[in-house]
This record gives C-alpha cells, structure tokens and sequence, in this order.
C-alpha cells in the first residue's frame, strides 16, 4: 500500500482490510441469495416475503459498497468480481431453488446466522486494530440482527419456539420449517 489512514500502520491496515475483503464477499454473495430467495418463494404468504426481501437486498447493496470503499480509504483494491466471491468464501452455495415460504425462511434463517457471526468476529478483529472500521461493522451488525429478527418472526410459535430449532443444515432447516 502507498498510504492509508493517517494514524494507522500499514500492518494495521492490512489486517483490517483482509478482513473487509472477506465480508465484502460475504455481503456481495449475501445480496445475490436475497434475490435468488426473492425468485424463487412460491406458496402461501408469497407476496410479503417477496417483497420484504428487496429492501434487505439494497441495504445489503449498500453495505458491501460502504466495505468497499472503507478498503480503498485504506489503500488497497476492493475486488467484487463473481471470482473474488468464490476464492474468498469459507460456506456454501445457498441450497434451495424454488420452494415454499418457510423453507426459504428456515434456510435464510440459517444464513443469516453464519453472517452475523462472521461480522461479530470481524467486530472483534478490527476492534483491535482500527476502531472506525469497527464502528462501520456494528452499525451494519444491529441492521442485520434486525431483519434476521423478522424471518425468524415467520419460524416462530406463540410460545417462542422456532421451527427449524436444531437444524444443522439448509436443507435440514427447510425441512422442519415445511
Ligand atoms: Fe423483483
């Protein structure tokens, strides 16, 4: 790197925006599931979970243009090609085609979780290094948090319950989410 935030070492910076590439290919792959879930939902309640997702896509949008550009501001490239995605992700391809309300939002459900948790990771690995960074992360985090809230308001019973408590997988979610 030529430069980067002044006041930041460039082993700092560096640490911080391996970390930004990782969740700006989780973001960029994350908007592209929300879409595929957004064409594929069929059934019952199909029209509010359709159009409930697109917002979630343009925040998400949103978000992997802020990581972006938070890696630029530190002096390095930003990649976003459909190759950078599949060389810097650690998960799998989202599983479902066309299927049913609750078994997209049980799967959903799922990667929502392992998104979260990779940003709460992100948090505390940038928390050492660069705490603007990680003030990016956790605003972007109580967003997340938020609308995996509502697909999981779809799972849940009167009693709190989800449906697809358990699930060690997509597919496995969907199945009890059905
Ligand atoms: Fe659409």
């Amino acid at each position: 790197m030529a430069f980067t935030a002044p006041g930041l070492t460039e082993e700092s910076a560096a640490g911080v925006v391996a970390t930004l590439q990782e969740r700006l290919s989780a973001f960029n792959d994350l908007h592209l599931t929300l879409k595929h879930i957004h064409w594929n939902v069929v059934g019952t309640n199909f029209i509010g979970v359709h159009e409930m997702i697109d917002p979630q896509v343009e925040l998400v949008r949103g978000y992997a243009d802020t990581l972006a550009e938070r890696i630029a501001t530190l002096g390095a490239s930003p990649k976003g090609t459909a190759k950078a995605i599949e060389e810097d992700r650690s998960w799998d391809d989202y599983s479902l085609g066309r299927d049913t309300v609750q078994a997209h939002l049980g799967a959903l459900d799922l990667v929502y979780v392992g998104v979260i948790s990779s940003h709460r990771d992100a948090i505390e690995t940038t928390g050492k290094l660069d705490p603007v960074t990680e003030d990016i992360l956790i605003g972007q985090t109580a967003e997340l948090e938020k609308f995996h809230w509502f697909v999981r308001a779809h799972l849940e019973s009167y009693t709190g319950e989800l449906s697809n408590a358990g699930a060690t997988s997509e597919k496995d979610a969907a199945d009890k989410a059905r």
